[in-house]
């Protein structure tokens, strides 16, 4: 697909509902006696893969107009000595979230998924699981499968998360609410709790203190709930990077899910000079609101292991921005890129390269010179990776003479409105 230069972006957007918030009201879907109606549920593929796999272990999904049901009335009789084949596709939240729902029910399960994820490190929820007492496995190398069977009686664990991530903390957490005692996941430095916030409303006792995050098991989820998913944050963030890019230019994200965990690359933003308006409109479950951003001249930044977990998902399309800063950037700590749908930070690096952009690989990130001009038009590839093809279209959109992008079918992961919404506001 041939993406050409555009001269600046005027709009204001409502974006489909967040992916992370959209597969945790999907799957916690299982451990809910009773019922729940969500609207601006995202359609891209991920989600429906969790739905899918909720729908194969017997939640009633009912769609109504806009919105969808999922009632768990009567899940599917479980045969203990059948495995059931749960296929997560592409979707690294489906697979580790479900292995901490599953490790206490009964039943006998394998968790797997496509080539990219069955590359992906599943060690880091199989080893809190097991020593919660979950029979619970994945292959040598630490991969899926995940065959997960036996013994459903878990106890409470004291879990340091030292990776940062919020899919092993919501896996324990998860399988805490059917363990006896408390269960604890501690974290240095905070990752997206989404699964926290939801548990609460639907009537969970969750403390967070101190950087400790605690649940005292075992509990029932009950009861018929209301959820409006916010906007995703991650997808607008593609635009709002476009929009800093153009001085003159103004992108308005309305609705959107404005939780402190994911909103980071906004002050990573102002820093390197984009004015950028954060109004929060409703903090009922999760904060939400309006982020008003204006394009202007950029400078370069560092970032550091400490801001990692709040931008992991956004530093592709951040490496845009600094590819036009003035002077060089630079992001440590973030080697976690490396196990994401691709190697995002070899991958980036060799694809920025072939359009001239001056950057090289570290172990634990990446350094870029920013420019203001990038003249070469190559074809990039985003190794089937959704958010490096978001970020190279928006390169594509600032490069003089825009870009060749391979695979763009990829963004239908998060994204399959992407390039329509892309074409709808762009100045060209
Ligand atoms: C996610 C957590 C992050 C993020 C991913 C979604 C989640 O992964 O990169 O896109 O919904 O919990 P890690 O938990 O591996 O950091």
């Amino acid at each position: 697909m041939l993406i050409n230069p555009a001269k600046g972006f005027d709009a204001s957007l409502h974006l489909p509902g967040d992916k992370s918030i959209a597969h945790r009201l999907v799957l916690i879907s299982l451990l809910l006696k009773g019922s729940l109606d969500i609207s601006n549920l995202p359609e891209g593929s991920d989600v429906l893969t969790s739905l899918s796999l909720v729908e194969k272990l017997g939640i009633k999904v009912t769609r109504k107009s806009d919105r969808l049901l999922l009632s768990n009335a009567d899940l599917a009789p479980v045969q203990e000595n059948q495995f059931c084949e749960l296929d997560c596709m592409n979707s690294g939240t489906s697979a580790r979230l479900l292995a901490g729902i599953l490790a206490a029910k009964p039943g006998s399960y394998v968790i797997t998924g496509d080539e990219s994820l069955r590359r992906r490190p599943m060690l880091r929820v199989v080893t809190p699981l097991a020593s919660m007492g979950a029979e619970i496995s994945c292959t040598s190398d630490g991969t899926l499968p995940i065959l997960i069977s036996g013994k459903k009686n878990l106890h409470a664990i004291q879990y340091n998360n030292q990776v940062g991530s919020a899919q092993i903390k919501s896996a324990v957490l998860l399988a805490g609410l059917s363990a006896s005692g408390i269960t604890q996941v501690q974290e240095t430095r905070s990752s997206r709790d989404h699964t926290e916030r939801l548990l609460k409303k639907l009537g969970a006792e969750i403390n967070v203190s101190d950087g400790r995050t605690s649940i005292e098991g075992p509990v029932s989820l009950q009861g018929s709930y209301s959820f409006s998913i916010p906007g995703d944050i991650s997808s607008a963030a593609f635009f709002l990077v476009a929009a800093a890019l153009f001085p003159g230019s103004r992108l308005e994200v309305i609705d959107v899910c404005l939780n402190p965990g994911r909103i980071k690359f906004l002050e990573v933003l102002r820093r390197m000079g984009a004015a950028v308006e954060i109004k929060v409109s409703e903090n009922d479950w999760e904060p939400r609101g309006t982020v008003t951003i204006k394009g202007g001249p950029l400078k370069g930044t560092n970032i550091g292991a400490e801001e990692i977990p709040a931008l992991v998902d956004e530093l592709p399309v951040l490496a845009v921005a600094m590819a036009f800063a003035q002077g060089n950037s630079r992001v440590t700590g973030a080697s976690e890129l490396r196990h994401k749908e691709s190697d995002r930070i070899a991958n980036l690096v060799s694809q920025f390269r072939k359009t001239g952009i001056s950057c090289q690989e570290h172990t634990d990130g990446f350094s870029i010179t920013g420019s203001d001009e990038i003249l070469v038009q190559a074809e990039l590839d985003p190794n089937n990776d959704h958010r490096l093809a978001m970020a190279f279209a928006i390169l594509a959109c600032r490069s003089t003479n825009g870009q060749i992008l391979k695979n763009p079918d990829c963004v239908k992961i998060s994204f399959p409105d992407f390039f329509t919404r892309l074409k709808s506001f762009i100045h060209g």
